[in-house]
């Protein structure tokens, strides 16, 4: 077992770089509407950067009004035309081309993932891009099956869905969007984060080269006044966003009084509780993978630890030990464990709450690790001695921080886990199922994962409580906000 004292046992890899040269990225990329690319009516483009490296990747299109205008167009008309009149078993058949092709092209979806994302190879490798392949192959199979999904309850689709995600796992994202939308019979227009469009673009070729009736799936990029600009559009049935808080409520306020449907996926501060009958190691793992790997870019990251007090001294000993031996660095190196940080903003937001928490009179420690002088790297970072009042404790970091509290009693935790603002999720970790059924019935969180973290199944439901969001992703449940009743 690894201690801090032995830490130095830690292995040396030989550099295992992921081959990039099968991964074509185009000079420049314009919208995808209507099944062809189509120059953006604003004329501009922006650069798509590689934010472990700085460099340029590509120049993508910046939608404006007029761009999102046609897209929605095209939507409607494939929706009344084509998508709606087509038997669901066709629709299906699409639906699961579209994943085999992912799966066909998945090593080089998960370079540009990260590439263009900068997580590392392996997480992109191993979980976004066939978990996105199985979302498509989960909703392609309820496509003729609704009626047997809710049954006696005759339903329907909306229409035109907009679709805007963020850059934590972008074709992931799109593939939670998408596929519910296709499989219950709507169309879409989506669009990627800023940072991150590449993924998004390369799933536009896919749906070209899957002959997908043009329209039914259109992707446009840009940057927030896009995504107002599809949010606000009259001919738009049904809102799915996953993102900031700040911007959810805005979208919120902005479709108040209309007919829109929507459903959001927002922040999160989920509280990871280790007992003291916990498996120590076990557990050290869980929290490393909750909030270390993917460099804490998860809306569900396990970002606050609660420890029960007998236990605390010996598992922040062990997590500082298992620290060290984290790789951080090149996002494209299969030993990477720690990646780039998305965007310059996010790095800037991040080190900012590092000095909030610094200020707050907590204790920082961090890997000893070096990291690349190029890029954007955040060490991961502990906050010891952390209390409920602090505002690294009450307000989302999405960076590799995880606050450090104990407890004595299960009330205790139960009271302090639930005391937030947000409800996304929970991790819990003792070898007493008493333990887990108390508090996943008690604990405000969409997901309480037990003696695990961060699994995902398509199957599976996922959303949250309070200003997490509502409306549910993934599951049976997940084909709900695309129809009416
Ligand atoms: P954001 O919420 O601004 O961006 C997410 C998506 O919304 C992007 O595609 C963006 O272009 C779009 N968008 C921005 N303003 C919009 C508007 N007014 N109307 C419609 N669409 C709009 O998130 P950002 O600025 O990238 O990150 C800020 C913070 O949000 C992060 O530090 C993190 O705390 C949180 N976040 C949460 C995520 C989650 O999975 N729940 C994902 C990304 C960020
Ligand atoms: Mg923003």
């Amino acid at each position: 077992m690894i201690t801090e004292k032995n830490s130095e046992f830690k292995w040396d890899y030989a550099p295992a770089p992921e081959a990039k040269d099968h991964a074509k990225i185009k000079k420049q990329y314009d919208l995808f509407i209507n099944g062809e690319w189509v120059k953006p009516s604003t004329k501009k483009y922006f650069d798509t950067i590689s934010p472990s490296s700085e460099e340029k990747l590509s120049e993508v299109a910046e939608a404006g009004e007029k761009d999102v205008d046609l897209a929605v167009k095209a939507a409607r008309n494939a929706y009344e035309k084509t998508w709606k009149k087509m038997p669901a078993k066709e629709r299906g058949k699409y639906i699961f081309r579209i994943a085999r092709m992912i799966q066909e092209r998945s090593r080089e979806l998960a370079v540009i993932e990260s590439l263009n994302g900068g997580k590392p190879i392996r997480e992109s490798r191993d979980f976004d891009i066939p978990t996105a392949a199985n979302h498509f192959f989960y909703y392609g199979g309820w496509a003729d099956k609704l009626e047997y999904a809710f049954p006696n309850r005759n339903p329907k689709s909306l229409g035109v869905a907009a679709q805007i995600i963020p850059w934590n796992f972008p074709l992931l994202m799109a593939a939670w969007k998408i596929a519910p939308a296709l499989a219950t019979g709507n169309t879409v227009v989506l669009k990627p984060a800023e940072s991150t469009p590449l993924t998004a673009l390369k799933l536009a070729e896919i749906i070209q080269d899957c002959d997908l009736p043009p329209g039914v799936v259109n992707i446009i990029t840009g940057f927030g006044k896009t995504g107002a600009a599809m949010v606000n559009h009259p001919d738009v049935n049904k809102i799915a966003f996953t993102g900031s808080t700040d911007v959810g409520k805005l979208i919120q306020k902005s479709i108040a009084g209309s007919n829109k449907k929507l459903t959001l996926e927002l922040g999160g501060k989920a509280a990871n509780i280790v007992f003291d009958d916990a498996p120590i190691n076990q557990a050290v793992e869980g929290i490393v993978n909750g909030i270390f790997f993917n460099q804490g870019h998860v809306c569900c990251a396990g970002s606050r630890l609660f420890v029960q007090e007998g236990v605390a001294a010996e598992v922040i000993q062990k997590l500082k030990a298992r620290m060290e031996t984290l790789i951080i660095g090149d996002p494209m190196d299969k030993n990477t464990d720690v990646g780039a940080i998305n965007s310059k903003e996010q790095l800037l937001k991040i080190n900012e709450y590092l000095k909030v928490g610094v200020k707050e009179g907590l204790e920082l420690h961090q890997s000893s690790c070096s990291i690349p002088s190029k890029g954007f790297f955040c060490k991961p970072t502990l906050f010891i001695g952390a209390a409920q009042s602090h505002r690294v404790v009450q307000e989302e970091i999405f960076g590799p921080v995880l606050t450090i509290q104990t407890f004595r009693t299960i009330e205790e935790v139960i009271e302090k886990a639930n005391n937030i603002p947000y409800g996304l999720s929970a991790g819990v970790w003792t070898d007493k199922g008493s333990k887990i059924f108390n508090l996943t019935s008690k604990m405000r969180a969409g997901v309480v994962w037990a003696n695990t973290y961060n699994k995902f199944d398509p199957t599976s439901p996922f959303g949250g409580y309070k200003e997490s969001g509502f409306g549910r992703e993934g599951g049976l449940h997940g084909l709900m906000p695309y129809l009416t009743f």
